[in-house]
């Protein structure tokens, strides 16, 4: 989604802010612009297209201080140069960015167009600009609280005065703004990335928020003007996170990365001595697990898969009845809210807005609710309060990889936490800790041997249509390998419960269309058999992700993965689908780290 850029401090702002631009690209965007201040005056670039388009058309002497960016998503008007942001007032001395949506944009530009106002884009964003434009002249703070007062909708913005550049004001309201604290210079960004090579320490805005930032100081207050305290925190991870490295992809590295990030989320979380898990972040005492009877889960896309597998987890080692739910779909069908329920709210990012939304509808019914994060002091982290963070590090290509296997493993940790409150024995909690410790090498294992996916990858990338099938647990392993697939290769891949196929889609079988069977060795084995032998009577193509051993019937293609714990099967059984996505996707040329018409992410409705 859009990203939101800017600088203030001694230094010309536009290196700082194209390469901040640059770092965001990886949120999905259609257009870019730069508005920086000079000698008193505004000045302006944008263009549709890609942050290396902008760089080509930036005029020669493009300098300034201070300065915003901004990538776009396109919402209201369609990807152009007009539409690009910044948005600049008909005076050109204010420059406005902004990511979210104005709901009553609509009216505030007729009542703008009735006063002389002559709007230059389509876009609903523009009307921020003339609001602020038209409010008497007085501190730029002042008159951004004013023009906010009038907005119903989403927000984050940053805002430039051409004519008093001693200061940038930035606002937040349901889309995130960060400050970075630098010397004697601040930033403020969409995402801490866009800065990180400058600064590591950061100030989440909250909604409601707005920032008048200076080169040596920040202010925060509320959109009343009410001062607000903010203590800044120092992110764990440097520049050198967000590079490719020796890698073609961001998605090939982050698949690479999964040992270590594994590593850090199990770090310091193994508590050997109790044969359990050890999760400070939770917040909730032993009693007060054991008065919870049910489980629910929220989430979107992968993080709303990783959560499928984190309830079967939960129901196999605590047998509390667990249920994953899209958290679009919850927040908008008036769910019941139970008091002996906890809901777990799972995001990578900790911004997608359908999950923010559905853990302020839990809150505001009086739901227990925690978060499983990756992005440290991200807006659902800081809303749930309390949870488990992932530690995968930044992730930087749309799909998500090495979080969603963190997720699983953050799913795993506080299942043994949950079943060894209850009935699970300190024979099979001992186990699990050791099949969780052994997790990072199995995976470097399944790395290695990329060159056997390879070959497994012809057989899709010839086709147009995929099904991905497999049994509970191998269920959810299908799911994620078929938005994988259909993410990054752009191929129709569809997923289903194997013991569906034969209810309806055994009629799209045929030798176009191969299956991919999640099969583990486990008491469903024999099942999975049967469904191969029902695929290859209809001649249709068949590739497995299994264990170890002869399989009773031929195949096209089969991956091994080493057994764990069977709980544990999944997360292994996951990783050479990631694998085969992207090997598909780049026999078929395409844009591994950007697909088309997706975001990183998704901050609007
Ligand atoms: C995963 O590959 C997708 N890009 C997408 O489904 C993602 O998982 C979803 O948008 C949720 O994002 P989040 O984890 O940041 O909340």
């Amino acid at each position: 989604m859009c990203g939101i850029v800017g600088y203030i401090g001694k230094r010309d702002a536009v290196p700082i802010l194209m390469e901040g631009l640059q770092r965001l690209e990886y949120r999905g965007y259609d257009s870019a612009g730069i508005a920086v201040a000079h000698a008193g005056s505004l000045r302006v670039s944008k263009c549709q297209g890609k942050v290396r388009e902008l760089e080509k058309r930036l005029p020669a002497r493009f300098k300034g201080s201070p300065g915003i960016a901004h990538t776009r998503w396109a919402t209201h008007g369609e990807p152009s140069d007009r539409n690009a942001h910044p948005h600049c007032d008909s005076a050109n001395r204010f420059a406005v960015i902004h990511n979210g949506i104005i709901e009553n944009a609509g009216a505030l530009r007729t009542r703008l167009q009735a006063d002389g106002v002559l709007f230059r884009s389509d876009t609903d964003s523009e009307v921020l600009v003339h609001l602020i434009a038209a409010m008497p002249e007085g501190p730029l703070d002042v008159a951004v609280r004013a023009a906010l007062r009038l907005v119903v909708g989403t927000y984050g913005i940053a805002v430039l005065d051409a004519a008093r550049p001693e200061a940038l004001v930035v606002a937040r309201n349901g889309s995130p703004l960060v400050l970075g604290i630098g010397e004697h210079e601040m930033f403020f960004a969409s995402d801490a990335s866009a800065f990180v090579r400058h600064t590591r320490s950061v100030v989440h805005l909250d909604d409601g928020e707005v920032a008048v930032v200076r080169t040596d100081s920040f202010e925060t207050s509320t959109l009343e003007g009410d001062v607000t305290a903010k203590s800044p925190l120092t992110i764990a991870w440097s520049s050198e996170a967000l590079d490719k490295g020796a890698f073609a992809h961001h998605m090939r590295k982050e698949i690479a990365e999964q040992p270590d990030a594994v590593r850090r989320t199990l770090s310091g979380r193994l508590e050997r001595r109790f044969q359990t898990s050890h999760l400070g972040g939770i917040e909730l005492a032993a009693r007060e697990l054991l008065e919870v009877r049910r489980i629910k889960i929220l989430g979107c896309g992968s993080a709303y898969i990783a959560g499928c597998l984190g309830a079967q987890l939960i129901e196999q080692l605590a047998r509390i009845p667990a249920h994953a739910e899209a958290a679009s779909e919850f927040r908008y069908r008036n769910p019941v809210i139970e008091q002996d329920t906890l809901y777990i709210a799972v995001s990578q990012s900790g911004e997608t807005f359908d999950t923010l939304a559905a853990v302020q509808e839990l809150k505001r019914k009086g739901g227990r609710v925690l978060g499983i994060v990756n992005s440290v002091g991200s807006t659902i982290a800081r809303e749930c309060g309390r949870g488990i963070y992932i530690h995968a590090g930044p992730e930087i290509a749309v799909v998500s990889t090495k979080t969603f296997t963190c997720t699983a493993v953050a799913f795993a940790l506080l299942a043994l936490h949950l079943g060894r409150i209850r009935d699970l024995s300190t024979a099979h909690g001992d186990r699990l800790l050791d099949a969780l410790s052994a997790l990072p090498e199995q995976l470097e294992g399944i790395i290695a041997r990329e060159e056997e996916i390879q070959h497994m990858a012809r057989h899709l990338a010839s086709c147009e249509h995929a099904y991905f099938v497999g049994r509970a647990a191998g269920y959810a392993v299908a799911m994620e390998g078929a938005l994988k697939l259909k993410e990054v290769s752009y191929l129709h891949a569809e997923a289903y419960a194997a013991s569906e196929l034969k209810h309806g889609p055994l009629a799209l079988i045929s030798p176009e269309t191969p299956t991919v069977i999640v099969m583990p060795r486990d008491d469903l084995f024999r099942k999975n058999v049967s469904t191969i032998e029902e695929i290859r009577a209809r001649r249709g193509p068949v590739l497995v992700v299994t264990h170890p051993g002869d399989l009773p019937t031929p195949v096209d293609g089969a991956f091994e993965v080493p057994a764990s714990e069977p709980e544990l099967d999944p997360i292994l059984l996951n990783l050479p689908l990631q694998l085969l996505a992207y090997h598909v996707a780049l026999q078929k040329g395409r844009e591994i780290d950007q697909p088309r018409n997706l975001a990183k992410s998704v901050t609007v409705e």
